[in-house]
């Protein structure tokens, strides 16, 4: 028998105005988009936004539907919109942000693990390491350097060959 520790760092600042200017960008854009979310059922609208390794920067929201299920979060419509229409490029930086119309918006939340498996598939396929930028409208703001982090003991494609 032996024992593994699985650890990784993240950095965790008070605020956006801590963040160099490219990042604090991407978060204030995540903060914008959230009001592009359809969330009628929870009322929790979620903002990503993210520059792409060519440079480019794209959005997404989670949208909703009356079939709770059918419902889609934020980061994968962002990943969605990412191979849509950039295929194959991987995205640099993800910034997430989110407004709660029933509560506060005063810290990070972190992905789902329906989106920690996208986007760790997503990181695999572009083998582009994914930065994620995570805060709420206002409050600290937490960086982590790699998606995978996220997602220890993932299962991927490599376990079906
Ligand atoms: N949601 C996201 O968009 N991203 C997450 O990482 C967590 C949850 C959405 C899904 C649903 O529309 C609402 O937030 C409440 O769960």
């Amino acid at each position: 028998m032996k024992s593994e520790v699985f650890k990784f760092d993240f950095k965790i600042y008070d605020s956006i105005d801590e963040l160099n200017a490219p990042d604090a960008l991407l978060l204030r854009e995540a903060r914008k988009v959230t009001r592009f979310a359809y969330a009628p059922y929870s009322s929790f609208r979620v903002g990503a936004f993210a520059k792409l390794v060519n440079g480019e920067t794209i959005s997404g929201t989670n949208q909703e539907n009356a079939s709770y299920p059918a419902g889609i979060c934020a980061e994968r419509t962002l990943i969605s919109v990412a191979s849509s229409l950039f295929p194959e490029i991987g995205i640099d930086t993800i910034a997430i942000s989110y407004d709660n119309l029933n509560g506060k918006s005063d810290h990070p939340i972190s992905p789902c693990g329906i989106c920690r498996q996208s986007l760790s598939e997503f990181q695999e396929r572009t083998k582009n390491r994914i930065r994620i930028i995570l805060s709420g409208m206002e409050g600290k703001v937490q960086i982590i350097e790699n998606a995978n982090d996220l997602l220890p003991l993932s299962f991927s494609a490599n376990d079906m060959q």
